[in-house]
Formats: structure tokens, sequence, C-alpha cells
């Protein structure tokens, strides 16, 4: 799908978004939000779609409108389509753009009949600048980018796939690199976290470490890393049969790094970040990682597996030290699937935010306000890290609290006891990055993507 700017539309279909409390409304469409109607003119097709009342019309209501706007056009199969600007509330139509790309994503690879696909978009604005056109598509893209990583055959997407991926990053623009640790160097350099969980697996682990270098005048760098767990059988605590048919998307926190990495190198972004994956496959089998064994991680600290199916916390607790270790972070942000508890907690639409750090705590949440990808806050007190403690070792993945009680904040308190006091977040998408219900808006069914928008604000509004 191309992208253009004109100052008057010349298409034969065009998009045109109203409020309730407009003027000018076609018969029967009221403008509620989300409501479509298809009104065919003369020589002219001209889907209205509803913004609900005006003083309530936010970025976010936009973006969703304009994804079910879009839907209607590929029902429609119109190759070319004009949308006007519709100047609300100076809410820009980059937003409108947002919803259109990412609401127009399907995955289709293993589709024999493909999906009707939009050829060109013609945005009629006279508010937006180029620039601003281009840097959404850019943005958009990465995010698709990011969803086919998740939604593809957990056969396809390996570690070892990550890996590449992140490699032909270095590719797209200037100031990227990459490194790569293989199942060898891994146990070599005693990522014991990471070989336990990887080791019972068909395909082997990978570390992944790319440093996008944008602004060489500062020491200030931010660390992003993402759970790759490219299938959770759950090992030898086998995960039932209701709850592992999704799980080749536990690798959606290693897709928000590469998905943002890319669209950091794709805009040249004038900022330091250090991308890194941490990338196994949690396998059932007789080489498998065994409940209750004692591993010593990265960091020294010793660690009781009481559960195999708890197994991002592990393979993050070792990239942290390894990132801290050798890249010296400003601060560190992980995102992960981590729990099934902060579904329970939080739903489908907002992630789980856990921080040692109140001001960047604070600056995460307002930038999920921004962006539309919402977060909310949950503590970590002494007790939960006391729940993490172990007889036998120094601490333990499971913790002691009776039936999981907790569950996203005591991973999360795992987590922290390897942060050293850097200023560190912690992001819980496993309720937000895959959606096993209907589209809602630009958050459309399987992989959303959610996080490299929400980065994207953090690290360069
Ligand atoms: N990958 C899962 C968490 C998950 C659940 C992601 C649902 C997406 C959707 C994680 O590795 C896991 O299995 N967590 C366990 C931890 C428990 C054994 C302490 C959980 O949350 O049940
Ligand atoms: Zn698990
Ligand atoms: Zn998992």
């Amino acid at each position: 799908m191309q992208t253009k700017l004109v100052k008057a539309p010349k298409y034969e279909s065009r998009i045109v978004f109203l409020c309730e409390d407009m003027k000018q409304k076609p018969r029967d469409f009221s403008g509620k939000k989300g409501e479509v109607l298809v009104i065919y003119e003369t020589a002219r097709t001209v889907i209205y779609c509803g913004l609900g009342k005006k003083k309530d019309c936010t970025p976010r209501i936009v973006k969703s409108a304009a994804a079910i706007a879009i839907r209607k056009v590929i029902e429609l199969q119109r190759d070319k389509i004009s949308i006007i600007d519709p100047r609300i509330n100076s809410v820009p139509i980059t937003a409108i753009l947002e919803g259109v790309l990412l609401g127009s994503y399907t995955f289709s690879k293993y589709k024999s009949e493909k999906p009707h696909k939009i050829k060109m978009i013609e945005i009629v604005s006279d508010l937006v600048k180029k620039k601003d056109i281009d840097n959404t598509a850019i943005l958009c893209d990465s995010i698709c980018f990011s969803r086919d990583l998740i939604n593809d055959n957990a056969n396809v997407i390996t570690p070892a796939r990550l890996a590449k991926e992140a490699e032909k990053l270095t590719t797209l623009g200037k100031n990227m690199s990459c490194k790569v640790l293989t199942e060898k160097e891994i146990n070599k350099e005693n990522l014991n976290l990471v070989s336990a969980v990887g080791q019972g697996a068909p395909y082997p682990p990978r570390l992944v470490i790319m440093e996008y270098t944008g602004n060489p005048q500062t020491e200030e760098k931010t660390a992003i890393i993402g759970k790759g767990v490219t299938f959770d059988s759950g090992g030898l605590n086998l995960k039932s049969s209701t709850h592992i048919d999704t799980m080749r998307s536990d690798m959606a926190g290693a897709a928000v790094v590469l998905g943002l990495m890319k669209a950091l190198v794709m805009l040249q972004s004038k900022i330091n970040v250090i991308g890194i994956v941490s990338s196994v496959y949690n396998a059932i089998g007789s080489r498998a990682y065994i409940p209750g064994d004692i591993v010593k991680s990265y960091s020294g600290k010793t660690i009781e597996v009481l559960n195999t199916d708890a197994e991002g916390r592990l393979i993050l607790a070792d990239a942290i030290s390894y990132c801290i270790a050798h890249y010296a972070p400003s601060q560190i942000i992980d995102f992960a699937t981590l729990t099934g508890s902060i579904v329970t907690s939080l739903g489908t639409t907002i992630a789980g935010l856990f921080s040692n750090n109140d001001a960047l705590a604070k600056k995460l949440f307002e930038c999920g306000e921004a962006s539309g990808e919402l977060l909310w806050r949950l503590p970590i007190y002494e007790e939960h890290h006391d729940s993490m403690k172990s007889d036998l070792a120094d601490l333990r993945n499971l913790s002691k609290f009776k039936r999981g009680c907790a569950g996203s904040i005591t991973s999360a308190a795992f987590l922290e006891a390897f942060v050293e006091n850097i200023p560190w977040a912690h992001i819980d998408i496993a309720g937000v990055a895959f959606n096993e219900g209907e589209s809602l808006g630009e958050m459309v069914k399987y992989a959303t993507g959610f996080g490299i928008r929400l980065m994207m604000h953090f690290l360069t509004q």
C-alpha cells in the first residue's frame, strides 16, 4: 500500500469522518463511534465513518475509526482511496494513517486465497508535512514486520531466525550493529539460565544484541530487552491443551525489540538504544530441564527451578545481567509475555507496568496514554521479594504464595533481583500481544505489535 499527500481528492472512492454533533450528516447516519455507512453517488463512493461526540474525540478514537473504515474499503475491493482530513480537536491526520495502515493488516502467508490489497492511499490535508506521513508509514511498516514474526509458525520463527532478522536490520541504514551469541557461546559465557531453558529444544537458543547509536555525543543509552520464547510448551510442567496453541506468540517481547530497532534505523532517530533478544524454544522431552534443578545464573545467583513453565523470567534474568555487565545501560525496559495473571488483572487492552523508579514509570504511563498503548502500574513490595527466596538456592522461579497469587508481581520481583538499582521497567504484554478475539480498531486479530508505538513515543518525543 502506497501513500501520497494531496490538496484535493482525486479518487472515486473516499472516506469522510464525521462526529455525532456535526451538521451535513447523510441520512440514516448518526455519527456514533465506529459507525460506517456507504453511499453510492453518481460518480463516487463515499464511506462515512463516525467519530462519536466531538468533545470526546481523541487520537485513540480516530485511529480505531480509521481502522474500521479501511476494512470496509477492503471489503468493497477498492484499489485507490482518498481520505479527507476531518481536522477535529487538532487530532493529527497521522493518527488516521496509523489506523489505516495497522487496521488493514492481515496475516495471509498460509491462505490460498489472498485478501484484497489496496494499492494507493491519498491523504487530503494541508495541515501535515510529507515527512510526518512518511515517518508514520515507516513506524507502521515496522509494527507489521513485528506482527509477521509473531504470527508465523514456531518451526519458521526459531531463535536462529530471530537472530537472522536482527542481522538483516544492520543493512537498512547506518549506526546499527548486531552481535549474536550461538548456543555454544551461550554455554561458554555461563548464561546458564538461557542454556537450561533451551537445552531440550529442536532449535537451539540465541542471545542477540543490537546496538543503535544515533547520538554519539552522549553516553545515555536505553536497553530494551525482549522475551523471545519461540514456542512455550511449558516444558515438563506441560501446558494444558487450552493454553498451548497460541504459544508461538511467546516471542512477542522480542518482536517488539526487533520492530523498534527496525523503526529506529529506518528513521535514523538521534538516540542510543541497545536492543536485546533472549531467545529459546521451551520444549518438553528427555533432554529438557527438570523441575527441582538448581541452576547458577550469569549473575552468580543460584535459582531453584520449581516450574519449567516459568521460563521467561529465567532467560530475561540472564539477558539483564549480561546487558549490565557488557553495555552499562542508563536505563532498562523489558517486554515480555510473562504471566497469565496479567490477563486476569488487566485484560487484553492494557499492559502491566512494574518499575523500581517512579519517574521512569510515570513517563512510561504518560507515553502509554499518548500512544494509545495503555499501561497500568502494579507495585512490588518486600513481601513479593521474600516470596521468591529459596531455602536451597538464592532464589526460586515460582513464588511461595498459594495458588499463584500475585503471579505477575512476583515474576517482576524476580526480575528486579537482577537489575542492580539501574532504573528499570518491566512491561508484561501477555494480555495485549496476541488478540484471540475480534479486531478492536487498529489492534487486529492475532499479533498486535503492542509496544512499538509506546517505545517510539518514549524514546523520541
Ligand atoms: N508464556 C507464559 C505466559 C503467557 C500466558 C503468555 C498467556 C501469554 C498468554 C509464561 O511463560 C507462563 O507460562 N507463565 C506461567 C507462570 C507460572 C508457572 C508461575 C503463568 O503465568 O501461568
Ligand atoms: Zn511458560
Ligand atoms: Zn512463556
